[in-house]
């Protein structure tokens, strides 16, 4: 890669890590081996680890092409192995590259900001472009296939479920009924008029719910994380560490309900202090904290789209002694 391809890259993907710091701190204490970081984006938080801890072979996955080709490039001469893969198919993308044990892994959700500045990506309300929101442009189902063809009950549905949306009837509806509807702007326009006055100047703008609640359905968001935590805890060894980066309340219960099971809180509750029956599992991992942690003020100044981020972090149960280097 010439140096001119690679600032023009550099130019066109900018996208600030969140929480990097923090990260970094908890990671940075990995065993030698092999690093998953599942959504590398732009590669940011990896460069900083890698920075941190030059021995690990980290291995990126992104499912959209263009974090691919920006990861690629900035970590190039890092011995980085960057694929183009979804998590949700962790198990297979890991055995594609060979490997089975991991030290460690970092999931970091939602989008990364240049799928929300290209207008010709159909992730903004603000700018116009088509209806797409597709974060793997091979795949088939987009935002206009939702917008225009799903029911009103289906639209009220995830309107309610992943945009927490307290007028989703009023929305789908006025959908349903401005169809077609060709573009973001458009969808915005609808959304915005199908919302009482009042209601409009609260909570920002007021097509960011829906915004969202399309683009979760369209790539099938919340499906996938359970199973890809699990995959990734499974294939963790002892002492490895993890951390997981959420950006709405449904994706953060559903990391909080794995990761609180996989570390045996469910079971502490349960059994209310009572020894554990022989026959339960032993908790894989341990949350380090417990809870979750929120980025800085100051971070949230400098870059506001990380404001509703939250981190968990954990370390994986055992004895580094009890298995081979990974
Ligand atoms: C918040 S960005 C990650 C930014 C990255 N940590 C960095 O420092 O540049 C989230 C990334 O996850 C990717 N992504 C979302 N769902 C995915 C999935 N199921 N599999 C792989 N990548 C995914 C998105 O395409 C996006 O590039």
């Amino acid at each position: 890669m010439n140096g001119g391809t690679s600032t023009a890259i550099e130019r066109r993907f900018v996208h600030h890590p969140v929480m990097v710091t923090e990260v970094v701190a908890h990671l940075s204490a990995v065993p030698s081996g092999a690093f998953l970081d599942a959504t590398v984006g732009g590669g940011g938080h990896a460069r900083a680890l890698l920075n941190a801890r030059p021995d690990l072979s980290l291995i990126g996955l992104d499912r959209d092409p263009s974090a691919v080709e920006a990861a690629t490039t900035f970590l190039v001469g890092r011995g980085a192995k960057i694929r183009h893969a979804s998590f949700g198919q962790l198990g297979d993308a890991l055995d594609s590259l060979g490997v089975t044990r991991i030290v460690g892994s970092l999931f970091d959700f939602g989008v990364s900001s240049p799928q929300l500045d290209r207008p010709e990506r159909g992730f903004s309300y603000r700018q116009d472009g088509p209806l797409d929101m597709r974060m793997d442009c091979a795949q088939k189902l987009s935002a206009d296939q939702v917008v225009n063809t799903w029911s009103t009950e289906e639209l009220t549905g995830i309107l309610r479920s992943y945009g927490d949306e307290r007028y989703a009837n009023r929305i789908a509806a006025a959908i349903a009924s401005a169809r077609p509807i060709a573009s973001t702007t458009a969808l915005a326009e609808v959304v915005r008029d199908a919302i009482p006055a009042p209601a409009r100047r609260r909570g920002g703008h007021p097509a960011k719910r829906t915004f969202q609640a399309i683009r979760i359905a369209v790539n099938d968001e919340l499906n996938q994380i359970e199973p890809a935590l699990e995959t990734a805890i499974d294939r963790m060894v002892p002492e490895s560490r993890g951390v997981v980066l959420s950006y709405h309340s449904g994706e953060d219960r559903i990391v909080k309900q794995v990761l609180r099971r996989q570390a045996g809180l469910d079971d502490e509750a349960r059994f209310l202090g009572l020894p554990r029956p022989a026959t339960q599992m032993p908790p894989a991992i341990e949350l380090v904290p417990r809870g979750s942690r929120r980025p800085s003020p100051a971070e949230v100044a400098d870059n506001p789209r990380a404001s509703s981020a939250r981190f968990r972090a954990f370390v994986k149960r055992g004895k580094a002694s009890d298995e081979g280097e990974a």
